[in-house]
């Protein structure tokens, strides 16, 4: 789905991950987003396959799953993906669209220069996967 860049920005914005970050960055993010829709059931991204982008959901739902079992659910504005463009290894898990979606993807050769040059930008993946350890620890103990 092509869209243009103000709206692309637009949806940015509406992203937590995005949303501080001013006109200047939004820009430069922009630049290497790009913005797709998926119907429901496709898989957005396959566990134990190299990653090649940061998935953003815009709109729609999603599931994260690791061999069948179903290890949580996304919605609008939650990321997913970082795992395997932080180290390189295989995707940790499936990403299944569960409706219509719309996604931001930027491409792993972007992701480390962005979170190098766009402020704050790695501090919310951090703190996006220190969320989701603790949620993965209460779910350990019940
Ligand atoms: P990656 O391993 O690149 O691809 C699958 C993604 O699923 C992974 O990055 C994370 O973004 C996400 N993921 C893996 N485990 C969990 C979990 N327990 N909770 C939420 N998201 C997860």
């Amino acid at each position: 789905m092509a869209r243009t860049s103000s709206q692309k920005i637009e949806h940015m914005q509406s992203v937590p991950l995005f949303a501080q970050l001013s006109r200047r960055h939004l820009q430069r993010v922009a630049r290497h987003a790009d913005e797709v829709a998926a119907p429901a059931g496709k898989v957005l991204a396959r566990q134990d396959e190299m990653g090649r982008e940061l998935l953003i959901i815009v709109e729609g739902q999603a599931r994260v799953e690791r061999d069948g079992h179903v290890l949580a659910r996304l919605a609008a504005g939650d990321f997913v993906g970082e795992m395997s463009l932080i180290d390189h290894k295989p995707r940790s898990a499936s990403v299944i669209a569960e409706t219509d979606v719309v996604l931001l993807t930027i491409h792993s050769r972007a992701f480390r220069p962005l979170l190098d040059s766009v402020p704050g930008m790695k501090d919310r993946i951090l703190v996006g996967l220190v969320e989701r350890l603790r949620r993965a620890d209460e779910n350990l103990i019940g």
